[in-house]
């Protein structure tokens, strides 16, 4: 028998093993996946030989204990169907939960292909043997979390052509500076995605309308440990989090990411409700335990409590739905309703980035460990 994604030790074997299963001929999963715009995932690249010349010797015993957590592979196997897998009524589930829960797998997988194929490229160009030790690791595990999503759908005839996105899908140059504040920020939101949504689902089995929730406990702890990669990368170099104009990226970063999210969250209500999940109150959930997670590293925390935080998301939101509506109206007219969304749209971002931060003094060692 071939092996599973799951029980892969690298990438590469994950990826092949998806790549062995029979395949489908829907082409829709992989044409969504295939998209770049500012809410869907992006692949990125950059400049490798920068990030291969880094040195951990300032992080030394932090770096040592986390690669050596990650290398005893505590989720090994996990990833995969076991008799806690329920049967999934996809025939039976009402249509618009259907298509906002299929678009919700198709965007988390490349979100995780994403990781993946950015980690795999680091580790496949690195001389640096920390770092492409570290790579390959968290090449694994994101090529394992796509390798499980891409089971889900194939239950719905479905599946994304991990092989074609690779070799296709743009990819998206980011200096590394800005590949760690991104990349650390959507491992810690991944982690808090992840919990905050098991949590929900310990607390209210009911709303657990597929199996692949169940799965989120440990997923959430790679994600973690992937964060923490990146935070101890950004502590190698002071000025990554000290400097002036890095602390204004990082404000722009952290309100970019929390932003995307809720226009993308609200845009799947029926995905939601059936959760029995409020995205506003998800939404600031997340944001709670994200900022208070990246104290360990970040001199500041942007003010979700703020009068003006959540009316300014959602004029953004709203003028996502300005933009979606003009461009399927198309014409001049329609044209013309989501240029005036996209103004507004950032109008109103520049509006957020107005809030005060909440300053924070950084501890020297960024240890820790899960909490939540
Ligand atoms: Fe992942
Ligand atoms: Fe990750």
């Amino acid at each position: 028998m071939n092996m599973h994604s799951s029980d892969a030790a690298t990438a590469e074997e994950a990826i092949a093993a998806q790549e062995a299963l029979p395949p489908l001929t829907n082409e829709d999963a992989t044409r969504v996946a295939m998209q770049n715009t500012l809410l869907t995932p992006r692949f990125y690249t950059t400049d490798f030989a920068e990030m291969d010349a880094i040195d951990v010797t300032p992080v030394r015993a932090d770096w040592d204990r986390l690669i050596a957590q990650m290398k005893s592979d505590p989720n090994k196997g996990h990833f995969k169907k076991t008799a806690d897998w329920d049967h999934v009524d996809w025939d039976g589930m009402e249509p618009k939960l259907k298509a906002e829960f299929i678009d919700f797998l198709i965007s988390s997988c490349t979100a995780e292909f994403s990781g993946c194929v950015l980690y795999k490229e680091m580790k496949r160009r690195g001389s640096n043997e920390d770092i492409t030790t570290l790579f390959q690791l968290m090449a694994r595990d994101e090529a394992r979390h796509a390798g499980f999503i891409n089971d889900a759908l194939r239950e719905a005839g479905i599946a994304v052509n991990l092989g074609f996105l690779t070799q296709s899908k743009k990819y998206t140059y980011f200096r590394p500076k800005f590949i760690y504040y991104a990349t650390y920020l959507s491992e810690k939101i991944g982690y808090a995605r992840y919990i905050t949504i098991y949590r929900h689902l310990e607390a209210h089995p009911e709303y657990r309308f597929h199996p692949i929730f169940k799965w989120f406990r440990e997923w959430c702890n790679d994600e973690f440990s992937h964060g923490e990669a990146f935070a101890l990368l950004m502590k190698t170099d002071p000025k990554l989090t000290e400097s002036l104009q890095n602390r204004l990226w990082i404000k722009f970063f952290l309100t970019a990411v929390f932003a995307t999210m809720w226009v993308r969250d609200h845009q799947r209500p029926a995905f939601h409700a059936a959760l029995g999940v409020d995205p506003a109150w998800y939404g600031q959930e997340v944001y709670r335990v994200t900022s208070e997670i990246s104290r360990q590293v970040f001199p500041m925390t942007l003010d979700i409590d703020h009068p003006r935080w959540q009316p300014t998301l959602n004029r953004i939101q709203a003028a996502n739905v300005q933009i979606v509506a003009g461009e399927r109206q198309g014409g001049v007219a329609g044209k013309l309703k989501a240029l005036g969304g996209r103004i507004k749209a950032g109008a109103n971002f520049v509006a957020l980035l107005t809030i005060p931060v909440q300053r924070n003094a950084v501890p020297d060692s960024p240890r820790l460990e899960p909490a939540y």
